[in-house]
């Protein structure tokens, strides 16, 4: 249940708060391995890998976020209006940072458009249970749970993207990529940058201002990539892979 009334006086000492910090960017290392490790990851960054499975790989991953976005946004700002009404400081800085991140399921979906996606059937269609999956976590932690959790789904969520699109970045110059349809990829390699940080920051600041919150965010974490991001790859991949079996065997190509 959530522990919010009464846990308000300074509890973490600086070296609890940096411990706490430092224990989660270590899940975080672990994180990015088990992403290395992954099939998906390991066939679009392999050196042989088809342009046109990279191509797919991104089109249906873009297609992902923008079926998730809604879900992450309003997930988001359910957990900063249960937050302590003595703290507008605190909501006004998660307010601005949730902002930032409104429309950037629609900012994915363009460029899923430019990748020769089908905009109308995008929009109405049912999503992935995947992002189902990921959507309905993001919900319950932040309808249910302590508000604090959200700081558990948000830091992974904006300290591994500017890792991975940086990563992209190379790649899909190498392989010729659509200049175009990388807006989302290029934005979010610069942006969440400031967001990591920012984050990292807002995680610290709790843990040492709200008993019981390093808990709270720990909870939050490892709900939230249970669901995301490996589960969410997969499922783009095997829609990339089908795409790609489909095309080749109208072409006549081995798939
Ligand atoms: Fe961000």
């Amino acid at each position: 249940m959530p522990r919010l009334q009464g846990h308000e006086t300074p509890m973490a000492t600086d070296a609890v708060v940096t411990e706490f910090v430092e224990h989660i960017e270590r899940k975080l290392d672990k994180l990015l391995k088990q992403v290395e490790m992954s099939e998906p990851y390991r066939r679009v960054f392999d050196p042989t890998a088809e342009s046109k499975l990279v191509l797919l790989a991104i089109k249906y991953v873009l297609l992902e976020v923008f079926s998730y976005g809604p879900h992450v946004t309003e997930a988001t700002f359910t957990a900063i209006s249960r937050l302590p009404k003595n703290r507008p400081d605190l909501m006004k800085v998660i307010i601005k940072h949730d902002l930032e991140e409104v429309d950037h399921g629609e900012m994915a979906l363009a460029d899923f458009v430019t990748l020769g996606g089908n905009e109308e059937w995008a929009r109405t269609r049912r999503i992935t249970p995947a992002s189902f999956a990921m959507g309905a976590t993001v919900r319950m932690l932040a309808e249910r749970e302590s508000p604090f959790c959200y700081l558990g789904y948000m830091y992974p969520f904006e300290a591994l993207t500017p890792i991975l699109t940086g990563r992209l970045q190379e790649l899909l110059s190498r392989k010729g990529f659509p200049v175009n349809a990388r807006r989302f990829i290029d934005f979010h390699a610069e942006e969440d940058v400031s967001h990591s940080k920012l984050l990292k920051h807002l995680i610290a600041q709790v843990v040492s201002e709200f008993n019981g919150a390093a808990e709270d965010i720990e909870f939050g974490f490892d709900c939230f990539t249970s669901v995301d991001p490996l589960p969410i790859w997969e499922a783009a991949f095997t829609h990339a892979l089908m795409e790609l079996q489909e095309a080749n065997h109208a072409s006549g190509s081995p798939a």
